[in-house]
């Protein structure tokens, strides 16, 4: 049917050029709907599945910064529906990412009364759970957090205790890093706080 219609629009029923122009677009169909009913004929049960996280807040005075379930004493904290944890927020975007899973805005939508001023932890264990009934544990998680201010080294180790706790997981597969940026732009200026992150999870059978 697409093709159909794409025939009957000018730029593949006139001119020199258009014989060629439109074998490309059916190869590029075809190939298209190879792929597509491969997908859908079997989904295939993976190994290992990578996912990746991102998360970033404004940051505001009269609230309280935590992340990865630690208060971090602060002038400032995030502004969110939510205790605004980056970290956690971060880090189950990333397991439902590994899982092709909907993200952590569509679980649980900003929108529900529910969520206000929910504990992040709340997210991330249900990212958990279904990591476990989809039959997978977590291989190793890499996280980078990026605050101007305050200076994380110091509560490194508790983020990372924590975080490991919540997971379910050793805390030497769970790592924590942090940067600045540079002074520039609302990271740098102390107007937000963001972080990534990568996970990599193993199926059960093979871990
Ligand atoms: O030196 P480079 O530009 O790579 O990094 P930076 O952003 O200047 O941060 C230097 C080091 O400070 C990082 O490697 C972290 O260990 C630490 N850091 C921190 O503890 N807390 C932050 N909010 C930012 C950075
Ligand atoms: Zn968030």
């Amino acid at each position: 049917m697409a093709l159909q219609s794409l025939r009957g629009r000018s730029a593949f029923s006139s001119g020199r050029a258009a014989p060629k122009a439109f074998a490309r677009v059916q190869r590029t169909c075809r190939a298209a709907s190879v792929v597509a009913s491969a997908t859908a004929v079997k989904a295939p049960s993976l190994p290992y599945r990578v996912g990746h996280g991102f998360d970033l807040h404004r940051l505001a005075e009269g609230y309280k910064l935590i992340i990865g379930g630690i208060d971090i004493p602060h002038t400032k904290g995030c502004e969110a529906h939510s205790d605004g944890d980056v970290l956690l927020h971060t880090v189950t975007d990333a397991i439902l990412g590994a899982l092709c899973l909907p993200d952590i805005g569509q679980l649980f939508p900003d929108t529900d009364p529910k969520w206000k001023g929910a504990r992040s932890d709340i997210f991330l264990k249900e990212a958990v759970r279904l990591m476990d009934e989809k039959g997978y544990v977590l291989g190793n998680l890499d996280c980078t957090i990026i605050a101007q201010k305050p200076k994380l080294s110091p509560h490194k180790e508790n983020i990372r205790n924590n975080l490991s706790a919540i997971l379910g997981a050793d805390p030497s597969v769970v790592n924590i890093k942090a940067k600045t940026h540079e002074k520039v732009d609302s990271l740098g200026e102390e107007r937000s706080i963001g972080c990534h992150a990568v996970v990599m999870l193993i199926r059960k059978d093979i871990a």
